[in-house]
């Protein structure tokens, strides 16, 4: 934006209107900005299509040029050719912006025989640490020494072991199973995780030439030692960016079917939707939902895959707060996941919470009013809830959102939401039509 810092973009969401209608999906974010990184395995090159235009996309695409891959956009999709010579630094500037960034050192390690990538900091939901990473590689045989920030990592020839995780961590699945594709002989990853996102990674690395058995299983097996070449893949659908419209679907009270996503990736979560009393209709790639009455409390348990994701449990908490009854959602994958909490209170939801659980009393009639977007799913739930609140709901630093929420605000628009984004300009303040909430509002008043 020129001139306009993150902070300034804001949604206004006027709430009270049920969601209408279909929304194709983009590609998953968290499948995106890993084949993005595997590109970095082979100098041939690689073209990722269906890459959801997030701001997390263009950080990765940035740490790739950093890296001195080329790296264009090509409509939808994404060419990456890593040919000339690759630095193996990853600097502190993009790493900050986005943890994710890890998620090159598999690669780097694999290609170059080294890397040195910034100390992810942790971030708002937890301290994002990177143990199981590092000790997977120590495993394979690289040596890795951690100062003044930095992790570089050494390898004369990573050989292939064992290698059983702790906890079945989604990155540091990932950065093993890249970098074992180079390692002689076969690496075995126990306790893998088992997201779609794997499956799609290990889809990605078997069309480059990688041997790899077992993936979407708790053990993988990756056959290391072939040169791999190119691919053209075309990213799984965002299974998270489906969960978050179905949510707004069965919150506003609307019918919205989901297109592009196999609903196997939503098992449990439609399950849930279920048990709450909304209607679910599955097909090949389309998921429906709608509500012809109240919605009931569950208990809900956050945990790796096939178990409830917990990129949904913030907009779970939303749908929770409208359901005659109490609910109780333990989040068991981040130390700290209620951080919207408070905001969505300030809408009128009535949630306590305590170390792991929070306790959602129902139902409620939110209210809208000013809210600040603290992450990516705590600002897709503040929307969510915007949807649903009486009057209007103005969520700011919605900046948050874009890192992993393509064209937000025009998908909403297009089932029928009263959603306007407006970015302020610290030269000429709010746009005319902004309505800035006031004590004057009637929407403040109660009128
Ligand atoms: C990925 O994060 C996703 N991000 C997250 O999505 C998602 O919430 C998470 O997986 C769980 O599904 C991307 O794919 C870019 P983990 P990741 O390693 O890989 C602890 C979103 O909203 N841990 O499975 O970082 C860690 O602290 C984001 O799109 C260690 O202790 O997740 C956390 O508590 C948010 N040591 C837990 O494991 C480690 O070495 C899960 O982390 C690694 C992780």
């Amino acid at each position: 934006m020129d001139g306009l810092s993150e902070h300034d973009a804001r949604l206004q969401v006027r709430g009270g209107r049920p969601l209408e209608g279909e929304v194709v999906l983009s590609g998953a974010k968290n499948s995106a900005l890993k084949l993005l990184a595997a590109s970095l395995l082979t100098a041939d090159p690689c073209v990722i299509r269906r890459v959801p235009r997030i701001t997390d996309v263009a950080t990765m695409v940035t740490m790739l040029r950093a890296l001195g891959a080329d790296a264009s956009d090509e409509g939808d999709a994404v060419r990456v050719e890593a040919g000339g010579r690759l630095s193996g630094c990853a600097p502190y500037e993009l790493v900050r912006t986005m943890r994710a960034s890890i998620i090159v050192m598999g690669p780097l390690v694999a290609r170059l025989g080294e890397a040195t990538i910034a100390m992810p900091g942790g971030c708002n939901i937890g301290p994002r640490r990177i143990d199981f990473h590092i000790r997977g590689l120590e495993k394979l045989g690289a040596r890795i020494d951690i100062e003044h920030g930095f992790i570089r990592v050494h390898s004369d020839g990573l050989k292939g072991a064992v290698v059983p995780l702790d906890y079945p961590s989604v990155g540091a699945t990932e950065n093993l199973v890249m970098a074992a594709t180079a390692a002689e002989g076969e690496t075995v990853i126990e306790n893998a995780a088992r997201e779609p996102e794997i499956m799609d990674l290990c889809a990605f690395l078997r069309g480059m030439g990688a041997e790899i058995e077992g993936a979407g299983s708790s053990t993988i097996h990756v056959a290391g030692g072939r040169s791999l070449h190119g691919v053209d893949h075309t990213v799984i659908a965002d299974r998270i960016e489906a969960g978050t419209y179905l949510i707004m679907g069965a919150a506003t009270g609307g019918r919205v079917t989901t297109i592009g996503l196999d609903p196997a990736h939503l098992e449990l979560f439609l399950a849930k939707l279920q048990a709450m009393g909304v209607q679910v209709e599955e097909a090949e790639d389309r998921i429906t939902v709608t509500r012809d009455g109240p919605l009931a409390p569950v208990d809900i348990s956050t945990l790796p895959h096939p178990g409830f994701a917990t990129d949904l449990q913030a907009q779970t908490m939303v749908l929770l707060s409208l359901a005659e009854g109490t609910s109780i959602i333990t989040e068991n994958v981040f130390e700290n996941r209620f951080v919207v909490v408070d905001e969505l209170n300030r809408l009128g939801a009535g949630i306590e919470t305590s170390g792991h659980h929070a306790v959602i009393a129902g139902p409620r009639q939110l209210s809208g009013t000013v809210v600040e977007a603290p992450d990516l799913r705590g600002g897709a739930a503040l929307v969510a809830a915007g949807l649903v609140a009486d009057g209007v709901t103005e969520v700011r630093s919605v900046y948050h959102v874009d890192r992993g929420y393509e064209d937000l605000t025009g998908k909403l628009c297009a089932l029928g939401a009263d959603v306007t984004r407006w970015e302020e300009d610290p030269r000429t303040g709010p746009p005319e039509d902004a309505s800035l909430l006031t004590c004057e509002d009637e929407a403040v008043r109660g009128a």
